[in-house]
């Protein structure tokens, strides 16, 4: 009899708002997450209100947005598909938890989302509500009415005088916040179009950027950033400030077709200026700082996490599991990274760290003193042992 829906104050979510409350003759808590989506939060009281809900919620999300989910997955290396940085996927089961935590404190016995039934999101959604809250009853209307494309939400809205933002003659499906700004729909559904220049809203284009390269220094502390050159910053900071000096040089701009969970393949767009600069940095710190084996064997943890979290399955002991691997492997992964962003490029320059497991000394090409060339014969017999062994029966065996 109380339902907290997932509210942006977009027309499908204020739509869905008056759906719920008249189909179900319900209570409807409105929730919005503030996750660095850029949107201005004033008026959206009154307008939640005027499409009928009791009361809003407004969360100031970002923080934990970035300590909780997005660096946990930066600092696994988890990458969706070679390109994608995760950015949605990993802000869902954040907004869901918060709902959760509201439904209990309303004594609420739903809850909503606004995600259509071809996406990933409604996944993300469900999935977190049924590790979390298993008793509580999902709403999602998108899959159940019958109001069919935007024509009919509109029509919707102007009959109940829900206040709609006009103006809006959006053909992108977006979503934005501290991570990334995701473009779906539109000529995008063409996987040959060039996307529009004009959709981009965070980058410039690589053409468009300054002749003149930038030049940073990201300073990381067992794995999660911590500074900008050599300055000590908070995370929310930090990758504003990252995004904005990102965006001026067209970097982080990626084009991708992807492979949803829910069967089909779509093209997305998307915009991760300071998630590309931060996953860059961070794994050429690893490059000095992880063993071989460590870092390979953590690349192959990176895949599986970032299935589980494009999935929607982060709230699950497999990704604690794989947490904990990573914990490990991040305690030396502190010191600095110095990039150059050049139009559209990311190039490393420098990296140093105290727990640097690179040696001049036995890397050189210069006179030796450290590592004895002629150790390297004994160990290449035992090393190539099981292929003379092999060679030496193929031998046997084609009568040579
Ligand atoms: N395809 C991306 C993902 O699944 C982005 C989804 C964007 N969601 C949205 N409601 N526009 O993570
Ligand atoms: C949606 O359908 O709500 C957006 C796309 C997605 O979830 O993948």
């Amino acid at each position: 009899n109380k339902v907290v829906l997932a509210y942006s104050g977009g027309l499908d979510t204020s739509v869905i708002l008056a759906w719920i409350k008249e189909h179900y003759g319900c209570e409807v808590i409105a929730f919005t997450a503030d996750v660095g989506q850029g949107d201005s939060f004033e008026g959206l009281e009154a307008k939640a209100l005027a499409s009928g809900a009791s009361k809003l919620y407004v969360r100031d999300l970002k923080e934990e947005f970035l300590t909780k989910y997005a660096f946990p997955t930066l600092r696994a290396g988890a990458v969706y598909e070679r390109k994608y940085l995760l950015g949605t996927s990993f802000a869902r089961p954040l907004i869901a938890s918060h709902q959760v935590e509201i439904a209990r404190l309303e004594g609420a016995d739903a809850v909503a989302h606004g995600c259509t039934g071809k996406g990933n999101d409604q996944v993300r959604f469900e999935l977190t509500f049924q590790a979390l809250a298993p008793d509580l009853k999902v709403i999602a209307p998108w899959r159940q009415w019958d109001l069919g494309g935007r024509e009919e939400l509109l029509e919707y809205a102007v009959a109940r005088g829900i206040p709609v933002s006009q103006s809006k003659t959006n053909i992108y499906s977006r979503d934005q916040n501290l991570w990334h700004l995701s473009h779906e729909g539109g000529e995008l559904e063409d996987p040959w179009q060039e996307p529009n220049e004009a959709m981009y809203q965070i980058t410039v284009s690589p053409e468009e950027a300054p002749d003149k390269p930038v030049e940073i220094v990201i300073g990381f502390e067992q794995g999660y950033p911590v500074s900008l050159d050599g300055t000590p910053m908070g995370p929310v900071e930090l990758v504003t400030t990252l995004n904005k000096i990102g965006g001026e040089h067209g970097v982080g701009r990626i084009d991708l077709v992807e492979n949803r969970l829910v069967g089909m393949k779509s093209h997305g767009v998307y915009e991760q200026p300071g998630a590309a600069i931060l996953s860059t940095a961070h794994k050429e710190l690893e490059s000095i700082t992880l063993d071989r084996e460590t870092l390979h064997y953590k690349d192959l943890v990176a895949q599986k996490y970032a299935e589980l979290v494009y999935d929607g399955r982060w709230f699950t002991p497999l990704r604690e599991a794989l947490d904990a691997f990573v914990e490990v492997t991040q305690q030396p992964v502190t010191g600095e990274v110095r990039l150059k962003l050049y139009k559209g490029n990311i190039i490393p320059t420098g990296r140093k760290s105290p727990y640097s497991l690179y040696h001049e000394g036995f890397a050189t090409f210069g006179a030796d003193d450290v590592y004895n060339q002629a150790d390297a014969k004994g160990f290449i017999n035992l090393f190539g042992l099981p292929m003379k062994v092999a060679a030496l029966a193929k031998q046997k065996r084609e009568g040579a």
